[in-house]
């Protein structure tokens, strides 16, 4: 087999890597070790900045984002029993963030690429990298545990197979520097069949921890708090996880959160992650298979879907002109962006969550800091800009918000 952009891993980024090719006449094959409906139906975050929804609108992929999608102007912030209201849209000149469920998106995606002929290769079974510093790459794989070898021979490959994928372990240890921080805390997440209790997202600071009010629908709603990472969710019966719901958000006694049967629920640790370069010889990464973010600030799948338009524009401009410059800028490119929101990452994380290590000295700095970012118009912008996505800064001075203009500016 042949193709021009051969990409492992059918999450956010893999696909809308391939849509963008395929809108550009680019050829390209993924191969996904799980099935497709492990994919369509794994429970991830919902969060996307105005940047992802008008990509996805204006690739034709927002149709089911824009009926079902739930958009919001601001975010709610709570601490020292008193709750304040960061107003996103009045910050940010005119900007919002959209709660559509990750698994939606991959849905929307998958539909798009299979409804054209897109070839996606689902439970590909053993996928390993060969030759990257060649000019002809290659990917193995089986079709199942049983079948022969097969081998697809590639211009690129793009390594957009997440955190545990084989791709950033095929850039050798002596070019590759990586950077991690480990949290004390992990997040435990449910799904509950409830109606929503607040018709914004609520982010609380509170001395038994942090809390976060999210939703997905009219009748489903979506909630983290803060726990130890070591913890097992068979530690947290259901009345327990509503009696540190109510216990850490209810604070000003007219408010009250609304119940409803626990559908879903599982612990994830946190971690801050970083990969210097992204790119080896034919071989991009992008994603999670490059970096990694605490949820606190909702960039993960953000930063995927960033990162895939830089390397769409790049192979772009390569196959339009036989320029190289764009791709080779690829990985600086990314970067700035994606240590930018690692840093507001790690500031709504330090923020927000009780740490068990802090003394009351560091407690009232974090109380002081939640007191500044809601009562100073400075301080607001700065979380409001960040939180609704940064810009793309192709060089020094020119900033997109997507490439969407410059791909189909019809
Ligand atoms: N071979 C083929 N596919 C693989 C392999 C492998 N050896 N290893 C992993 N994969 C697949 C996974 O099954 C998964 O479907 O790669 C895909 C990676 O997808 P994601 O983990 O969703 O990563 P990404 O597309 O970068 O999206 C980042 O996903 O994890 C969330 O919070 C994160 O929102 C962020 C987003
Ligand atoms: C979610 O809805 O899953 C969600 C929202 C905001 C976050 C993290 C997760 O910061």
């Amino acid at each position: 087999m042949r193709t021009q952009v051969g990409i492992i891993g059918a999450g956010p980024a893999g696909l809308m890597l391939s849509h963008l090719l395929h809108l550009q006449g680019i050829d390209s094959i993924i191969l996904e070790k799980r099935s497709r409906e492990e994919i369509e139906g794994t429970i991830r975050a919902g969060l996307l900045e105005q940047g992802t929804v008008d990509l996805m609108k204006k690739t034709g992929v927002g149709e089911r984002l824009m009926r079902e999608g739930h958009f919001h102007e601001g975010i709610e912030l709570r601490f020292n029993g008193q709750s304040h209201r960061v107003n996103l849209h009045d910050l940010t000149g005119g900007k919002k963030v959209t709660v559509y469920a990750q698994h939606e998106v991959i849905k929307d995606l998958v539909a798009a690429r299979l409804n054209v002929g897109g070839k996606i290769i689902f439970n590909a079974q053993e996928v390993s990298l060969h030759d990257i510093e060649t000019t002809e790459p290659k990917i193995q794989f089986h079709y199942d545990k049983d079948s022969e070898l097969q081998e697809i021979s590639c211009d690129y490959i793009a390594g957009c197979d997440g955190f545990h994928g084989p791709s950033r372990p095929s850039i050798p240890n002596s070019i590759r520097k990586e950077y991690q921080k480990i949290y004390p805390f992990g997040w435990l997440g449910i799904l509950t069949e409830a109606p929503p209790s607040a018709p914004e997202l609520i982010y609380a600071n509170h001395e038994r921890g942090f809390t976060l009010l999210s939703t997905r629908s009219p009748e489903v709603q979506r909630l983290y708090l803060q726990v130890n990472p070591n913890d097992d969710i068979t530690n947290w019966p259901d009345d327990r996880i509503w009696k540190e719901l109510h216990a850490r958000l209810e604070i000003n006694g007219e408010w009250k959160l609304t119940e409803g049967p626990i559908i879903q629920k599982n612990i994830v640790p946190m971690r801050s992650f970083v990969c210097d370069p992204m790119q080896y010889g034919r071989l991009f990464l992008a994603g999670d298979a490059a970096h990694i973010v605490p949820p606190t600030g909702a960039k993960g799948l953000n930063l995927a879907i960033a990162d895939v338009q830089v390397l769409a524009r790049a192979l772009d401009t390569y196959y339009a002109t036989g320029n190289e410059e764009l791709l080779k800028r690829y990985s600086t490119i990314c970067l700035r962006r994606v240590w930018k929101a690692e840093r507001f990452s790690w500031s709504m994380t330090a923020m927000l969550h009780r740490h068990p290590d802090h003394t009351p000295f560091e407690q009232q700095i974090q109380l002081a800091e939640l007191d500044y970012v809601t009562s100073s118009r400075a301080a607001a912008t700065t979380l409001a800009e960040n939180y609704v996505g940064l810009p793309i800064e192709w060089q020094a001075g020119e900033k997109e918000e997507t490439i969407a203009g410059f791909l189909y500016n019809e």
